[in-house]
């Protein structure tokens, strides 16, 4: 158990867009807080030059001496809450580690996009895993230098959705730096966050354009409708709820499919009021060189629709067309659209 809340020890892995974000407000707010890097010229730079935030939320700047490549980390170093702020990829590769270096009571937080938790659980076997997602969006423009894009929050549950209390005094242990919610459906959330991400925005990505632009074309709004069907129908094959975020997971008279009128009409809207305009995350990674995290978003649905025996085409033609981009043989174009629709007869 985490003894006293004030003092519960907190390491956030990965001083990227979103851990920069939250360990500077936790800091900010006199937290103890540690922070993991990948190499030691990064944590020489932060030491150095403190973290600044700007945008919502306030302006602020910090000084952080606890902060270190996560190599320099002994597992004698043991912390109450591990905030693990990778990418997909590399979460996967460092969670075992940070597990040894939990507290007995301690927990380990993903917050990735995708289903990181459930496979980190499943990999790592450990039942100090909570489920996350972070609603809170933020970019980086420097090492320690960040800002905060929105009011977000980061919501956590158990990934049994058993209420065991770890995530209230994870909410505790973060409160006055981060907003915390709980829920007791985790997965449902994560889900419904995995199915716009492998809709909204890697189909955005591949287009080159924003949702709102690419929905407007034919083909764009094919491979939505694809996608969002098959992801859709694999989640609840693996018996999750999606639970209602921004808007409703199930388009109105879902029937194993979408049902073409009016009432999805007006559900597209709403997703396009929130999302239609956000630059994809995964263009941007295209234009910095950087990975994509395409295994954990559509190559997961894939992936998990093989293993329920559901067919999903049109995810496993985005996960190849995202590839050929990453490889540098095809850049982000509407042309894409088409394209990756004839790699399985979409069209
Ligand atoms: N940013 C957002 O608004 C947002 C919103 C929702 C969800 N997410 C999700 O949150 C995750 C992080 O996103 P992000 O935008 O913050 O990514 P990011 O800016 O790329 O940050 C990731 C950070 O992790 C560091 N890192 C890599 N390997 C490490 C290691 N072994 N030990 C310690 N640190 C390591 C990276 O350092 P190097 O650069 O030196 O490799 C980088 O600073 C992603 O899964 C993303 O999908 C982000």
């Amino acid at each position: 158990m985490i003894d006293s809340l004030r003092t519960a020890r907190i390491l956030v892995v990965g001083a990227g867009a979103l851990g920069g974000v939250i360990a500077a407000r936790l800091r900010a707010s006199g937290r103890p807080v540690w922070i993991a890097t990948r190499d030691a010229k990064t944590a020489a730079t932060l030491r150095a030059t403190g973290l600044h935030v700007s945008g919502v939320g306030g302006t602020l700047a910090v000084e952080v001496t606890e902060v270190a490549p996560l190599d320099a980390y002994q597992e004698s170093d043991t912390f109450d809450v591990v905030v693990l702020a990778t990418k997909a990829q590399e979460a996967m590769r460092v969670a075992p580690r940070l597990v040894r270096m939990l507290g007995s009571d301690g927990v380990l937080l993903p917050i990735q996009n995708g289903d990181v938790a459930q496979a980190l659980a499943e990999r790592v076997g450990s039942s100090q895993i909570l489920g996350g997602l972070s609603n809170l969006g933020a970019t980086m423009k420097e090492p320690g230098t960040y800002e905060q894009r929105n009011a977000g929050h980061l919501l956590i549950g158990e990934l049994s959705g058993a209420d065991t209390g770890r995530c209230e005094r994870v909410r505790e242990a973060m409160s006055g730096g981060v907003e915390v919610r709980v829920t007791a459906n985790i997965r449902g959330a994560v889900w419904s966050k995995l199915l716009l991400n492998c809709s909204v925005t890697t189909i955005g990505a591949v287009a080159g354009r924003t949702m709102r632009e690419y929905i407007a074309l034919p083909l764009g709004r094919r491979l939505f409708d694809l996608a969002y069907d098959e992801a859709l129908t694999v989640a609840l094959a693996a018996g999750v709820h999606p639970q209602r975020m921004l808007v409703d997971p199930i388009p109105p008279g879902w029937s194993g499919r979408s049902v073409p009128g009016e009432a999805r009409e007006a559900w597209l809207r709403e997703i396009l009021a929130f999302y239609g305009d956000v630059k994809p995350s995964m263009l941007q990674d295209f234009e910095r060189g950087r990975p994509t995290e395409i295994d954990f978003i559509n190559g997961h649905v894939a992936d998990l629709g093989r293993t329920k025996g559901i067919s999903t085409p049109a995810n496993a033609a985005i996960v190849e067309t995202v590839r050929a981009i990453s490889r540098g043989e095809l850049h982000p174009d509407p042309s894409l659209l088409g394209r990756t629709l004839d790699r399985f007869g979409g069209t």
